[in-house]
């Protein structure tokens, strides 16, 4: 085996998986932030867990309203992956600039984009210090599915979004 770094493994990795962090911004205004680093944490109790760079603004937003919805985006939203991961929402607000359609979700304020095969709704249980990112260990309140969609993956890295092909 060759050795490689831990930035070349994780295009190895690939398909990887892609989820919209959605937040509510300081003018209550929803933003939209790609995270692929995201797990699956235990069942019972329901938890996830992302992790983000410390300089993201939807990460000071999680520490600051302690609520979040990841959203797993369908094919239909692969460019907003590109575009969203691409921008901070300390500059712009991205649903805006972008044209992205939104829907509400039962019993939460922040909204999530249409076109979502999985809403995650969760509330900030602790965030732990991991290099330079953020881990947001998170309690999941209530998870909503629409099984039409087909979810996307990242591709060469994070390059390319689109579906895992099966077989
Ligand atoms: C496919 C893809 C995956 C990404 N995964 C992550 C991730 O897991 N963690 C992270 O901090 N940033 C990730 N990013 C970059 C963020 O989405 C980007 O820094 C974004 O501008 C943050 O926006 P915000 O400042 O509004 O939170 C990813 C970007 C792309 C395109």
């Amino acid at each position: 085996m060759d050795k490689i770094s831990l930035p070349k493994a994780s295009t190895l990795t690939s398909p990887n998986p892609v989820a919209l962090v959605c937040t509510t911004k300081k003018d209550n205004h929803t933003n939209l932030a790609t995270v692929s680093w995201w797990t699956y944490l235990s069942f019972n109790p329901e938890m996830i867990a992302f992790a983000m760079m410390k300089s993201s603004y939807s990460g000071e937003m999680v520490r600051e309203h302690r609520k979040v919805i990841l959203s797993i985006p369908g094919t239909d939203l692969s460019q907003t992956v590109i575009k969203c991961g691409s921008h901070s929402g300390r500059n712009i607000d991205k649903v805006k600039e972008f044209n992205i359609q939104m829907q509400s979700i039962p019993n939460a304020d922040i909204q999530i984009p249409l076109h979502s095969k999985l809403a995650i709704c969760c509330s900030l249980k602790d965030y732990v210090e991991v290099g330079d990112h953020y881990l947001y260990i998170c309690n999941v309140e209530s998870v909503y599915a629409n099984d039409t969609e087909t979810a996307v993956y990242a591709w060469n890295g994070y390059a390319e979004i689109r579906p895992a092909n099966k077989g």
